[in-house]
């Protein structure tokens, strides 16, 4: 099947709209896990915009101490500074109901994101795989996760045999900011998920993802849509 062959469209007047139906969509994913395994595992993106729906998540009536909450992608910065998205996670979502869930981040103390990976790696065997639920967000340069592209290392992030954890360095662009080194599940990590939500706003980030599935089709968001099917929630 064709990239834009694998996109669900799901869209809304208004971000409200879309926040409380990916909220409920979301709480499905996890209880169909907690239902055949009697665990769920939740991955989630740094960024802004999911900020709205973790702030419904954390007060989601759900069995929160059998869910494990990791992170999709990280900037290689400690869980104190202001770009983490460790720091975004835990302070979205360790509160509330779901703050008895399992957190788990990527960052370790190697500088180097790339001496960390069998690290992050090991920290990761303790995620149940498949996740139930990946979510996505979508940068306008085409990348989601941390799979930015032209990023040293991308091509090892793409392939089959990838680890579920790889690192990466992005090309600086105002996308990126400073954080260059990133963390990130690869693209068979995120493919082997049993649902995978991308959550994207405004039409800037439509067009980005309607270009990648028509003609911009190398970009990592248009390869990850030629390998499994995404939900894309988009308000305007
Ligand atoms: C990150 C994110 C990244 C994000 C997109 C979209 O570390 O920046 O994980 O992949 O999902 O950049 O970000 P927004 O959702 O904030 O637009």
């Amino acid at each position: 099947m064709s990239a834009a062959d694998n996109i669900t469209w799901h869209t809304f007047d208004t971000r409200q709209a879309m926040v409380d139906e990916l909220t409920e969509a979301t709480c499905e994913a996890l209880l169909r896990g907690m239902k055949a395994r009697g665990n769920a595992a939740w991955a989630v993106s740094g960024g802004s915009t999911p900020k709205p729906l973790f702030d419904a998540m954390a007060e989601a009536d759900l069995v929160w101490e059998d869910i494990q909450i990791a992170l999709v992608d990280e900037r290689w910065v400690d869980a104190d500074h202001p770009r983490s998205n460790e720091a975004f996670m835990r302070g979205a979502l360790e509160k509330g109901r779901s703050a008895e869930a399992m957190f788990i981040g990527m960052k370790t103390a190697d500088g180097n994101v790339f001496d960390a990976a069998d690290a992050v790696n090991r920290r990761y065997a303790q995620v149940k795989q498949p996740f139930d639920c990946v979510l996505l967000g979508l940068g306008p340069d085409g990348h989601t996760a941390s799979l930015f592209p032209a990023a040293e290392g991308l091509e090892a992030a793409m392939a089959d045999d990838a680890p579920v954890c790889v690192a990466l360095k992005a090309q600086k662009s105002e996308v990126t900011g400073d954080e260059l080194e990133r963390m990130s599940l690869s693209l068979s990590a995120i493919a082997t998920a049993r649902e995978v939500v991308l959550r994207i706003t405004g039409d800037e980030k439509k067009a980005t993802l309607e270009r990648a599935l028509k003609e911009d089709t190398h970009l990592p968001i248009a390869k990850v849509a030629e390998k499994v099917a995404i939900k894309v929630y988009w308000a305007p």
